[in-house]
């Protein structure tokens, strides 16, 4: 069941206007954890746009987790190069490696084991788990902090509200779908819960969002002083 109505009105929104984006299953499609994995490292810091090129050029280039574990590294950063933060790409193929040495090729799936990969620290190891694996998993993120800030009206500044952010996500979180659900969350704080003038109007949460009803949606979340 979808414990909440606030995520089936959010899958029915996906379901309709979820991105087209290539490390994305098509719709009853089984996701690939490589392409997860891969997608996921190279969105660190880098948005969809310029991302997808390169993404589509290491697929073609190592199709699945043994061709870029036994590729040179200076293949990998060749590849890489245009992306920054090179250390990604030496991380990117220690975990390749990793992956082969350690579990056979097949990327374990809890949060717990994939937090122990070079590279894999706690959002992407919460990404993969959800998207990949459908587990209930909070890939918690700038985007995903404004969506839960604005929907549950959370004035208390960053970074001290991430726990509670934490906890509202867990409760918000459906047992059906969550790899989907999280996929929304991102699509959702991408293209309508903006960091400035979010397109309310357009918004599967508008009715439910706690921000929207105090007119506050457009300073949430705030930011402690430095
Ligand atoms: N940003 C980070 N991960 C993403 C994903 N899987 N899809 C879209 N945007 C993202």
């Amino acid at each position: 069941p979808l414990n909440r109505p606030e995520a089936g009105a959010l899958l029915a929104w996906y379901d309709r206007h979820r991105r087209r984006l290539p490390w994305r299953a098509l719709p009853g499609e089984k996701a690939d954890p490589y392409r997860v994995w891969l997608s996921e490292i190279m969105l660190q810091q880098t948005t969809t746009v310029a991302a997808a090129p390169y993404f589509l050029r290491f697929l073609t280039r190592f199709p699945d987790v043994a061709a870029l574990a036994g590729a040179p590294v200076e293949e990998v950063l060749k590849l890489w190069a245009g992306l920054g933060y090179y250390a990604r790409a030496r991380n990117l193929h220690a975990c390749a490696k990793a992956v082969m040495d350690r579990h056979h090729g097949i990327f374990p799936s809890s949060e717990a084991e994939l937090l122990t990969l070079p590279g894999i620290g706690p959002y992407t190891a919460a990404a993969v788990a959800a998207i990949a694996f459908d587990l209930k998993a909070t890939p918690m993120d700038g985007n995903w902090e404004r969506v839960v800030a604005r929907l549950f009206a959370v004035e208390e500044p960053l970074p001290g509200s991430k726990p509670r952010l934490r906890t509202l996500s867990g409760t918000l979180t459906p047992d059906e779908r969550p790899g989907d659900f999280a996929q929304a969350v991102m699509d959702l704080g991408a293209t309508i819960c903006t960091p400035k003038r979010p397109a309310c109007v357009l918004c599967p949460w508008a009715t439910a969002c706690e921000a929207r009803a105090k007119g506050i949606q457009d300073s949430l979340p705030r930011k402690a002083a430095k």
